[in-house]
């Protein structure tokens, strides 16, 4: 296993590039199940979580081939229609291939993912609304078990925002009978990737990206070409990197647009913002002041981005409440921070964060994939070395971090634990 060794204290300077959304990219892979032929998907991020979907869809039949950024994917032949527990217990999101089997075969067989870090993580929403596009479905020996003849436009009302949800049940009614209407969809910019994907493979879709989104079923899709948006969080990551070291970094490749929440908060915390097209500059104050912040589907707050910038308050001047509002679980990283020398008080889902002068460098380990981020935002910000061990749940989500952190001009290498 590796870990991470950071020399805090450099402020960051110089340019940085975002890749391919991890986000987008999962269901975008996904969704290939639907459109038999060579998909070309562009952008894409080298991550763990990409080489495990690519494991699920060779384990359906699938010929994948990558070259740099750039992953082909031949769906002609697909045989299997079972992902199993070993591949959705490394990860959740390959429970979004339910929806694409029912719609192309008629059947699915897919793991339950089980808990999770940050949360339980229910897929319920997903398993109600696709028998209301008229699927059965059972659960047997941990398995879902799904089969309908062809599945049949419906309305389905989320009773809760939900990502995954939202995506899953895309992908099962492009190719429904009728109209689907899908109501407090989620609005989140993968969703819009995906459903230009989906388009671009003949899907009839209208309003991804408002929490009404109408799809209107066809009979089948064709294969296609796309790049993957960038991705926000890793962007947004990099815009605390340059806040917590006082730094001043150029940003490549990255939708500022995506990110109005983070950057109004940002800006309220002294941090200079500016951008010409795809480039955006992030300059740190000498100090920065404390912002309340409270986690929201988007255009909300990202809870992706709750843990790095509570590693932001820590040393902000004044006080700063963060309440997670998404997922019950997500505060791991707060006993971790408090090894930095942080002073953090958490009640129920709200964290208290007192800004302190100075954050010292410390051992510490990461539980899950934003948590690791935060870590290593602290561990720039500290005034010695910092380890990060258990950094495998890093690799699963940002692209050679410490390869783009060093290029920054940070202090930081990865090694082998012992
Ligand atoms: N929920 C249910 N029932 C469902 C589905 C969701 O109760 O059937 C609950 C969840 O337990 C959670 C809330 O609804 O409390 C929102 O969950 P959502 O379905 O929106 O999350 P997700 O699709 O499982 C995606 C991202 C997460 C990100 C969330 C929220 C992917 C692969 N994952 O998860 O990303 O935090 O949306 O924005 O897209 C990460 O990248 O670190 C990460 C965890």
């Amino acid at each position: 296993m590796d870990k991470l060794i950071i020399k805090g204290g450099k402020k960051l300077a110089g340019d940085v590039t975002v890749s391919g959304s991890k986000n987008a990219a999962l269901p975008i892979f996904i969704s290939t199940i639907l459109a038999p032929g060579m998909n070309e998907i562009q952008n894409v991020p080298f991550l763990r979580d990409i080489n495990t979907t690519i494991k699920v869809l060779e384990s359906l039949g699938a010929e994948i081939q990558g070259n740099g950024n750039i992953v082909r994917i031949d769906t002609s032949r697909l045989s299997g229609h079972e992902a199993t527990y070993d591949l959705v217990k490394t990860m959740r999101a390959s429970v979004l291939v339910l929806g694409p089997l029912l719609a192309r075969f008629g059947k699915a067989r897919v793991s339950l993912p089980g808990g999770c870090a940050i949360g339980a993580r229910p897929i319920n929403l997903h398993l109600k609304g696709l028998e209301a596009l008229g699927a059965d479905i059972t659960l047997e020996h941990g398995y879902v078990e799904a089969r309908a003849r062809r599945l049949k436009g419906a309305r389905i009302n989320f009773d809760i925002s939900t990502v995954g949800g939202t995506e899953q049940l895309l992908m099962a009614a492009v190719t429904a009978k009728g109209e689907t209407v899908l109501e407090n969809a989620a609005r989140e910019p993968e969703i819009v990737d995906l459903a230009d994907i989906l388009t671009k493979m003949g899907a009839r879709i209208e309003g991804a990206g408002t929490d009404t989104i109408r799809i209107n079923g066809v009979s089948e899709l064709q294969a296609v070409t796309h790049s993957v948006m960038p991705d926000r969080i890793e962007a947004g990551t990099f815009m605390t990197a340059a806040a917590i070291t006082g730094g001043d970094i150029r940003i490549h490749n990255m939708r500022l647009d995506h990110l109005d929440a983070l950057v109004f908060k940002l800006q309220d915390a002294g941090v200079e913002i500016t951008h010409k097209d795809d480039v955006v500059r992030v300059k740190g104050p000498k100090r920065i002041k404390s912002i309340n912040i409270k986690t929201r589907p988007y255009p909300g707050f990202p809870t992706d981005m709750q843990a790095q910038i509570m590693a932001l308050m820590t040393i902000a001047e004044g006080a700063s409440v963060i309440s997670e509002n998404i997922f019950e679980n997500r505060f791991m990283h707060v006993s971790e921070l408090l090894r930095f020398g942080a002073d953090i008080i958490v009640e129920g889902n709200t964290a208290t964060v007192k800004g302190v002068k100075k954050l010292s460098g410390a051992p510490v380990m990461a539980t899950d994939l934003r948590a690791s981020a935060s870590l290593i935002l602290a561990g720039l910000a500290s005034d010695n070395t910092t380890e990060v061990s258990r950094i495998y749940h890093l690799d699963r989500g940002y692209e050679a971090i410490e390869k783009k952190l060093a290029g920054l001009g940070a202090e930081i290498k990865r090694v082998k634990e012992d």
